[in-house]
């Protein structure tokens, strides 16, 4: 691949080798559980590390590994996993690096799913979440410990819509000697690449903007390979996979020891829609964001919108790391703004004629959600303050349609009101 060419090029031809498909632009679905091996030898060798032969499909699959290179080359990372879900890379980023009795730093405005994976499953196994303000750099600072093993964040916090400098959280991760992971699900690595700005992982969930079109579930965990795992904090642990695999030994150890185990894979026809998705994903993506600027814009003219969080509008508190960070691109296309209460909301929803009323975002289409009454539904009071969801904040995942038609359909539905 010529590293000079554009991202707008590269997201297309990462990975993609027509000679060895007989011709074909995409790479076949390789639909197998396992593979035959010629010799018992060659199977030893598969096994022993000695050949990247493919062996089983919860272990590897040649379609999946076609979109593992193609991430990894467009996050600037050394190496990738994909896997099932987002949810599955995180919670494999996750363990690999924690043992029971460790302590993380994780950002507070993260996807509802990711909390209660950090606040209450870890908790169990006696791991705990030390939960701050990603914008604070004091409160990350004073947050670690001898006990911390990372720091997490999200690159757009979902649904808080704050943006953290992820070069100064690096610093401090550095400082101490633990790798900085961040989901950069939201902006994608069109907008941003937290590994240029001295993250060490990154994690998606595919199922967003990646695949695009909301038909395929997938994450993937991004190798940056530059961390020291011979540092006091990890050698120990990460000896065998340091010799293993020299600057892949992180995504060695999520692989050797929890992928495959946990058997967290990726279906590879989903691996398939995903790269037909990322062919397109640097037009949508600039279609999402300026229509998304436009949307927001609306949304904060209309004198029944209460408020709007979006990083795009001048009066956000993060505008200058968000430009900063996503180099002028754009700002997202997620938009929490609030109405009246709850059932203003639910009129709204009702109200709507183009926009879709689901749980899922990053899709071509625009899409509303009601936080509190969905996804946060079983949350104690408390917590749902904590996390910024309120009973009047409404979530849009703002499409590629017109935006001419984006914005009427959300004028009619607040004018009925
Ligand atoms: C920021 C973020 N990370 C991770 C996930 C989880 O992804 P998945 O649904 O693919 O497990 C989501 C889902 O909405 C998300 O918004």
């Amino acid at each position: 691949m010529n590293r000079k060419w554009r991202f707008e090029t590269r997201v297309i031809h990462e990975g993609i080798h027509p000679e060895r498909w007989e011709g074909a632009t995409l790479p076949p679905i390789y639909q197998t559980a396992s593979h035959r091996h010629p010799t018992a030898e060659s199977l030893r060798d598969a096994f022993g590390g000695r050949s990247a032969d493919h062996i089983y499909l919860r272990l590897t699959n040649p379609t999946n590994r076609v979109l593992e290179e193609k991430l990894a080359a467009l996050e600037g990372g050394a190496g990738a996993v994909v896997t099932s879900s987002g949810m599955a890379a995180i919670t494999n980023a996750c363990l690999a690096l924690l043992r029971s009795g460790d302590e993380f730093v994780a950002g507070n405005s993260l996807f509802m799913s990711t909390y209660i994976l950090f606040a209450h499953v870890f908790k169990k196994y006696g791991i705990t979440a030390r939960f701050v303000e990603p914008t604070d750099l004091e409160a990350i600072r004073k947050a670690v410990n001898e006990r911390t093993r990372f720091i997490f964040v999200e690159t757009i916090g979902n649904p808080k819509m704050d943006v953290p400098d992820l070069a100064a959280i690096a610093e401090i991760a550095h400082a101490n000697g633990i790798p900085l992971l961040v989901d950069n699900t939201l902006a994608t690595p069109y907008l941003c690449r937290p590994l240029e700005l001295g993250a060490d992982v990154v994690i998606h969930s595919t199922t967003k903007y990646l695949s695009g079109h909301g038909c395929a579930t997938g994450g993937v965990i991004i190798d940056g390979g530059r961390f020291d795992w011979m540092n006091s904090k990890f050698a120990e642990e990460f000896k065998p996979f340091v010799d293993r695999k020299g600057p892949l030994a992180y995504l060695d150890k999520v692989w050797r020891e929890h992928h495959i185990n946990f058997g967290t894979t990726q279906s590879p026809f989903h691996a398939y829609l995903t790269m037909i998705g990322l062919d397109t994903l640097a037009v949508r993506m600039e279609r999402h964001l300026s229509n998304a600027m436009e949307v927001a814009r609306f949304l904060a003219e209309h004198p029944r919108v209460k408020w709007v969080r979006y990083p795009g509008l001048p009066d956000h508190p993060d505008r200058e790391v968000a430009e900063r960070q996503f180099r002028e691109k754009g700002f997202g296309a997620l938009i929490a703004f609030g109405l009246k209460d709850q059932e203003t909301c639910f009129r709204f929803i009702q109200n709507l004629r183009l926009i879709f009323n689901l749980a899922n975002l990053g899709d071509c289409k625009t899409l509303i959600i009601h936080p509190y009454s969905s996804q946060y539904l079983s949350f104690p009071e408390e917590t749902r303050r904590y996390l910024s969801i309120t009973p009047d904040l409404l979530r849009l995942s703002v499409g590629i349609e017109a935006v001419e038609d984006i914005c009427e359909d959300l004028r009619q539905a607040l004018d009925r009101l």
